[in-house]
């Protein structure tokens, strides 16, 4: 048993995945949220991606990892489209940051990325490490996702993979699929011209360029039925439907946008392959894709039926 570990252990880490203790947690951290912002502005927008997480670190860790805390901001503000400004704190003095000390992020009442071990969260729960590990915990009431390792090198690891393979990830597979719903709404009212902007927007239908470069290592190492889904999936988003629009022909890209549905569909729920995706993803963030679709007038049933029936967190 010790064995199998920890060949999966190092395997793992050949690979530079760190130690993930609770997957499916983690992979449904909030990280973001939607909020009203620019209130009491003309351009007051309901529903804005927002950090629903501050980066965290202890006042007593090395510049390194306070780096690393940095880099994952960046990777978070790609996914989010505003900090969350509105001018009444503004004025009072009160722009919202992302990363600080723990001692200030523990003041907000958000959730919390706390990058390092020298810290007082990783003291009072006696948090010990046996490689670059993200773990979930409670703490105060609130989620606490801990980057840790027995050194800094460790955490930096662990941390990188953090920004770039999760969160960068999401980032790019958000936008991808928010602008997917929006592509349908946008055929549907015979918006052709907006439909093939929006599928060459590199932060709309090709945000997920971004994570096909970071999965270029695995798509190595997918079973070649997988990769015929990806292939699949690829042709008709970046291809076919534009052509279907280009001639004018709406029934047809309706048509293949529901086969590119249905990829998504084989890969997450594991239709006729392995499941890959392997937790339910949060519906607090997946959901926004309703009220987009919503917005164009389509029901749920318009999507999901048949095949990709399952709507249900
Ligand atoms: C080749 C298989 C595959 C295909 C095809 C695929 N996905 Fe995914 N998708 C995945 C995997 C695997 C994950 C989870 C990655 C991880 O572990 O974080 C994922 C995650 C996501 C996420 C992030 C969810 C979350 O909670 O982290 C979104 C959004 C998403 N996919 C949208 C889509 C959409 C929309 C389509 C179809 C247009 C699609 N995907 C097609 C494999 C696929
Ligand atoms: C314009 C098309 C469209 C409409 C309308 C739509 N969805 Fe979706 N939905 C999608 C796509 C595409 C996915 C695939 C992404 C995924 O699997 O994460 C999806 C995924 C989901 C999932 C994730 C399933 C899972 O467990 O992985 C749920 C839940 C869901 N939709 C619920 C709803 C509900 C409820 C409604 C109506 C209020 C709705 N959807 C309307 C396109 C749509």
């Amino acid at each position: 048993m010790a064995a199998i570990l920890w060949i999966i252990l190092s395997v793992g880490l050949v690979f530079g995945k760190p130690i993930i203790e609770n997957f499916s947690e983690l992979k449904r951290f909030p990280f973001v949220t939607y909020a009203k912002v620019w209130v009491g502005t003309p351009a007051e927008s309901k529903e804005v991606a927002v950090p629903n997480v501050v980066i965290a670190y202890g006042r007593r860790e090395p510049a390194q990892v306070v780096a690393v805390a940095a880099e994952i901001a960046y990777y978070l503000g790609q996914w989010t489209e505003d900090v969350g400004l509105n001018p009444r704190d503004v004025r009072k003095g009160r722009i919202p940051s992302v990363v600080m000390p723990l001692g200030k992020a523990l003041e907000t009442g958000k959730h919390i990325v706390i990058v390092g071990t020298r810290n007082r969260v990783v003291r009072d729960l006696g948090l010990t490490f046996r490689g670059p590990t993200l773990k979930v915990v409670e703490y105060k009431g609130r989620k606490v996702l801990v980057v840790g390792g027995r050194n800094s090198k460790e955490v930096v690891k662990a941390g990188r993979f953090l920004a770039t393979r999760i969160v960068g990830f999401k980032a790019g597979a958000y936008r991808t699929f928010f602008s997917f719903v929006k592509l349908r709404g946008l055929i549907e009212k015979g918006e052709y011209e907006a439909a093939l902007h929006l599928i060459r927007d590199p932060l709309g239908l090709s945000a997920c360029g971004k994570n096909m470069s970071l999965a270029a290592p695995m798509m190595l190492r997918f079973p070649p039925d997988v990769k015929k889904i990806v292939k699949r999936r690829n042709r008709i988003m970046y291809t076919e439907i534009a052509r279907a629009l280009t001639a004018g022909n709406g029934e047809e890209a309706k048509r293949l946008w529901r086969e590119a549905m249905k990829t998504c569909y084989r890969c997450h729920q594991g239709l006729g392959i392995e499941r890959l995706r392997k937790f339910v993803p949060n519906a607090e963030i997946h959901s926004r894709h309703q009220r987009i679709a919503r917005s164009f007038g389509l029901d749920c049933t318009a999507c999901h039926r048949g095949v990709t029936e399952i709507r249900g967190y």
